[in-house]
């Protein structure tokens, strides 16, 4: 590894040099599952140039990417399953010597889902504080933090007012979604819309999010590795929000945000706490779609979420 004293000899080389260093350590991956965190001294330097906390380094063992000015290789066919496309193997020549050496026992830490860091691990967004979401949109930047990135079209953020006092967050964008680059627009969505209106709301009255913010391919489910890279932004976007409750929309967004794996069945209909705001787990629209016998309960946990807000049906704003 180059030292410190042997590389840059100006503040902006060194913070070139140890910016790389970051980018390394975040593709650093463990076979066994295990988080690379770096140790407090190599923590102590990145604070010391302004980098993100050593948490901002964890990955999960499959999120293998590119770097940021990587092209998207283009998109598979819809609804066609199938492996990522190889990354790119990324020029050496550019890069300053790397660690080499085998990390040491006490620089490898296993971190339980449990206690990964969450909106604070976001370089930018400052623990404690309220991010804003253009922030956060901007520390998502081109993501390439998981390998849905591979075969997406748009990064799929958000959408609606970024004061709501109610949120839904669902599980990730479709096809439409992908396309247009907005949560909920496809048939699912549709049917999203007609729930928020009946609930005397509108879409740009509430916000609209999902755990994952690219396509899985084929619209198979988020797989953990792509929940975890994704997740500490749904949290930030939540902390940027501070809506009054949330309605997790489908086992992903409910398990996710209580880290409960519980079915949905059980969880739909029972207020929950998340960080301190309510959060009511009801099915996933997509679901209601395939299953409309169980619409009626999907009604009676917004018709809970109504009666929390003091709304009537057929009552607006
Ligand atoms: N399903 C989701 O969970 N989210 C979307 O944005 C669209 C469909």
């Amino acid at each position: 590894m180059a030292t410190v004293s042997e590389a840059p000899e100006t503040s902006q080389e060194l913070s070139e040099v140890l910016e790389d260093l970051r980018r390394h350590l975040l593709w650093q991956e463990e076979d066994g599952g295990r988080v690379l965190q770096v140790d407090a001294r190599l923590a102590a330097e990145l604070r010391g140039a302004g980098l993100p906390r050593p948490q901002a380094l964890a990955r999960p063992p499959a999120a293998k990417a590119a770097p940021p000015a990587q092209p998207v290789p283009a998109p598979q066919p819809a609804q066609a399953p199938r492996a990522p496309a190889p990354e790119p193997e990324r020029p050496m020549a550019a890069r300053p010597a790397m660690p080499r050496a085998a990390p040491s026992p006490e620089m490898l830490l296993e971190v339980p889902p449990q206690s990964r860091p969450i909106a604070g691990a976001l370089p930018g967004v400052v623990e404690g504080e309220r991010p804003t979401l253009d922030q956060i949109r901007r520390e998502l930047g081109d993501c390439r933090r998981c390998k849905l990135c591979t075969g997406r079209k748009n990064i799929v953020f958000g959408s609606g007012n970024p004061r709501a006092e109610l949120v839904f967050v669902g599980e990730g964008p479709g096809a439409d979604e992908d396309v247009q680059g907005v949560p909920f627009v496809g048939a699912a969505g549709q049917l999203l819309t007609k729930m928020i209106e009946a609930m005397g709301y509108n879409r740009d009255l509430v916000y609209i999010c999902n755990v994952v913010k690219c396509r899985p391919p084929g619209n198979r489910n988020p797989e953990p590795d792509e929940v975890t890279a994704c997740e500490p932004f749904l949290r930030a976007q939540l902390r940027a929000v501070q809506p009054k409750a949330i309605v997790a929309l489908g086992k992903f967004a409910a398990q996710t945000l209580l880290r409960d794996t519980t079915p949905i069945t059980r969880l739909r209909g029972q207020w929950r706490e998340y960080e301190g705001i309510k959060l009511m787990p009801t099915f996933h629209p997509a679901y209601l779609l395939r299953q409309p016998a169980e619409k009626k309960k999907a009604w009676e946990d917004l018709q809970q979420v109504m009666k929390f807000f003091g709304k009537q049906p057929g009552q607006r704003g």
